[in-house]
């Protein structure tokens, strides 16, 4: 019995197809007479069940890079033969990010985006030593494994910039295609564990969902970083969703300068400069890790003329905003089913921690009720789905933070115990 499988994609079909509907690739389909086959079969292995206990390990260590907030991200530096993915939207800063994060190393830096003239401004700009720099813009891997061999002291990192211009001699669909990716990686990932080096792999994803490629990397690599923030915007936050050699709480913060990225460490970089208009603006202090943050959150809460209201939201979980435009609606009755709602977090950056519940619920009753939030006031708190104010994780800290910083007026499940109470701080002067 013959079977199909797309060369984009591998996903299998056991009749002939045009459009591959995993992929949407176009004619990918490839006849593979497996199906059925006895050749493929293998035999059943002899397989040893070691104890735990009697398996060696080696004592590794982290080495630091030359970025304060890359190395808190990573939880102190990077391990020998640790393979990183670090995804993110085209021009946020990632080449830079690592061309800077990795100059106490000596790196392998192959790049297919960008042309070594580029590359090597680039550097200059940064004031990087460029000495401790290998390029190429050459993308087969088998060619950049033979070239690293040759090497007389072996670089400790190769960064791969980026996964999807980079190929394998073994397979026949051009850079970019998910199997290309996946080959690509796996033999990279092979390699770095053999050699015990760092490989860094960079990938894009796009606002639009094209995430599908670096996306299938996530469970073969032992650390995927994601970087974000907004072009036009100075301020990227860089997180960690998974790390199999240390936690995954905390953030770096950066600030894309003429010269680079620059670090951060003032909690209120996100805060606009004080101005005038108040209304469905507030201020909600988080933590993040070790670190407290405080990010402006502003709604736009209008009647609609739509049949279905609308909810457009950046920087917050768009369900969560449903969630607690319910609790409004039930605990508040407010009439939000004919009101559409625009929620925004200033700098471009997301909020994941659930601190920020009861400033946005502030925001939101601020801008419906079209009554100011008093200046130098910030919210603190977890919304449970009764309306009543939790303590959430990190909540002594960021209040002992808002205190040193001049808030005036701070409220959290200490002196607020539901959300009903909203109407007592959000009231006409
Ligand atoms: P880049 O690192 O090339 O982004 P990515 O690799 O994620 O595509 O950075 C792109 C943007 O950063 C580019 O628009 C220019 C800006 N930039 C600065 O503002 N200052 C700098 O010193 C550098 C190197 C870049
Ligand atoms: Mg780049």
């Amino acid at each position: 019995m013959s079977y199909y499988i797309c060369s984009n994609c591998d996903y299998g079909s056991a009749s002939l197809i045009g459009k591959c509907p995993s992929c949407n690739q176009w004619n990918t389909f490839v006849n593979k007479e497996r199906f059925n086959s006895e050749d493929g079969k293998e035999e059943t292995k002899k397989i040893l069940l070691t104890p735990l206990s009697k398996i060696k390990t080696q004592q590794k260590k982290k080495k630091k890079t030359g970025s304060f907030e890359f190395d808190r991200v990573l939880d102190d530096g990077i391990l020998p033969g640790e393979v990183i993915l670090l995804t993110g939207e085209p021009g946020v800063g990632k080449s830079t990010l690592l061309l800077q994060s990795f100059q106490t190393f000596s790196t392998v830096y192959i790049s297919g985006e960008e042309s070594a003239e580029q590359v090597r401004d680039r550097a200059e700009r940064l004031h990087i030593d460029l000495n401790r720099f290998y390029f190429s813009n050459e993308g087969q891997v088998e060619g950049i494994i033979e070239a690293f061999k040759q090497l007389k002291t072996k670089p400790e990192v190769i960064i791969i910039d980026s996964i999807q211009t980079v190929y394998s001699k073994t397979i026949e669909t051009p850079a970019g295609s998910i199997n290309q990716i996946k080959e690509s990686a796996n033999i990279l990932i092979k390699f770095a564990k053999q050699e015990q080096i760092a490989v860094v792999l960079i990938g894009h994803i796009t606002k639009d969902g094209d995430i599908a490629g670096p996306k299938t990397l996530e469970h073969a690599v032992d650390c995927v970083l994601n970087f974000e923030g907004e072009k036009i915007s100075q301020y990227r936050i860089l997180r960690t969703t998974k790390n199999r050699f240390g936690g995954i709480d905390e953030i770096g913060i950066f600030q894309m300068k003429q010269n680079g990225l620059e670090e951060v460490n003032n909690p209120l970089i996100f805060i606009q400069e004080e101005n005038e208009i108040s209304i469905g603006k507030s201020i909600v202090g988080t933590t993040e890790g070790n670190r407290s943050l405080f990010f402006e959150i502003q709604a736009l809460v209008v009647p609609s003329s739509l049949g279905i209201p609308r909810r457009i939201v950046k920087g917050v979980d768009y369900n969560k905003l449903l969630i607690l435009l319910a609790v409004m609606k039930k605990h508040l009755s407010l009439p939000l089913d004919s009101y559409d709602v625009h929620i925004n977090v200033i700098g471009g950056v997301k909020i994941t921690s659930p601190l920020a519940d009861l400033g946005i619920i502030s925001s939101v009753y601020s801008s419906f009720k079209n009554i100011p939030i008093a200046k130098k006031t910030t919210f603190i708190g977890e919304v449970g789905l009764l309306g009543e104010i939790r303590k959430g994780y990190g909540e002594e800290k960021i209040i002992r933070e808002a205190k040193r910083l001049s808030f005036r007026h701070i409220y959290s499940s200490i002196n607020i115990k539901n959300i009903n109470l909203i109407k007592n701080i959000i009231r006409p002067l």
